[in-house]
């Protein structure tokens, strides 16, 4: 096991069902990495993809054995930010609420509504200070442009360039009536992970987008077969090439922006007073 100090990785990359591994990764090295928050959700594999050093976890763990509301994604963040990481790239399966976002097809969502109810440790900032961080915006704008057009060169998936994901809380998938709300609301697609996900990287003032594979129509489409997890498993199984093009496709272009207004989120997001400054 080596030491993940002498290591560092400009973009942090983690996987959902059906991305466990990134094969094209090369000088690979496995580390553990420990905390304030406790595991991450297992070993760091920090490597090198197109020329840009990478760390990538996988959130439901190697075999796949942790549920959405258990992920330890504080860990995962804080692990990724304690590399060096900059920028999030979050690989995930969804359902989708439209038709015209079919299974096999790529979104790169630019919304999210938060249906979770368990505490999954939401935030950094529960003790001692208060802090509010802006999430009108809950991805990076510059990373979410890089994703659509790397994936529309990389693919010859359909590519959606917007979406709003609902994030429920599971572990089972959502009853008929359910879904047909969800639809009625508005949401494009379903899943289980963006929430805390997505909340703790812009506390950690990392730039953050999601890649989402559409694996089916949850169980809204009349004619359609009702979501199994094992339809999950064989769509990801299918169409993780494609996630995995445009990960090589986008790191090519070497875009770290020091500049990303993600990266400096918290200078007007604490509202307990400093000490010593009047409040
Ligand atoms: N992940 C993939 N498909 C899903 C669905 N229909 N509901 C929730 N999470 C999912």
């Amino acid at each position: 096991m080596s030491d993940p100090r002498r290591y560092e990785a400009e973009v942090g990359i983690i996987g959902g069902s059906g991305i466990y591994e990134l094969d094209a990764l090369t000088d690979v090295r496995r580390v553990r990495v420990s905390t304030p928050y406790g595991d991450p959700s297992g070993e760091l594999v920090l490597g090198e993809l197109s020329g840009t050093r990478v760390a990538f976890v996988p959130r439901h763990g190697a075999r796949h054995h942790i549920l959405p509301s258990r992920i330890p994604a504080r860990a995962n963040i804080h692990a990724l930010k304690s590399l060096g990481v900059r920028q999030i790239l979050g690989i995930s399966a969804v359902g989708s609420l439209r038709e015209d976002y079919a299974p096999g097809d790529l979104v790169v969502p630019d919304q999210i509504v938060d249906r979770t109810r368990a505490d999954r440790g939401a935030t950094f900032f529960d003790q001692d200070v208060v802090v509010h961080v802006a999430f009108a915006e809950p991805y990076c704008g510059r990373l979410r442009q890089l994703l659509i057009e790397a994936a529309g060169r990389a693919t010859m998936a359909t590519v959606h360039d917007s979406g709003t994901y609902c994030c429920m809380e599971g572990p089972q998938f959502s009853t008929r009536a359910e879904s047909e709300m969800h639809r009625r609301l508005g949401f494009d697609l379903i899943g289980m992970t963006a929430v805390p996900e997505a909340k703790l990287a812009r506390e950690a003032e990392l730039c953050y987008a999601a890649l989402c594979l559409v694996t089916d129509y949850d169980c809204w489409f009349d004619g359609h077969e009702d979501v199994t997890a094992q339809a999950v498993v064989d769509v990801m199984r299918r169409n993780s090439e494609a996630a995995k093009a445009t990960l090589t496709t986008l790191l090519a272009k070497k875009s770290v922006d020091p500049e990303c207004a993600c990266q400096n989120v918290l200078a007007s997001s604490i509202n307990t007073p400093l000490e010593g400054l009047p409040d």
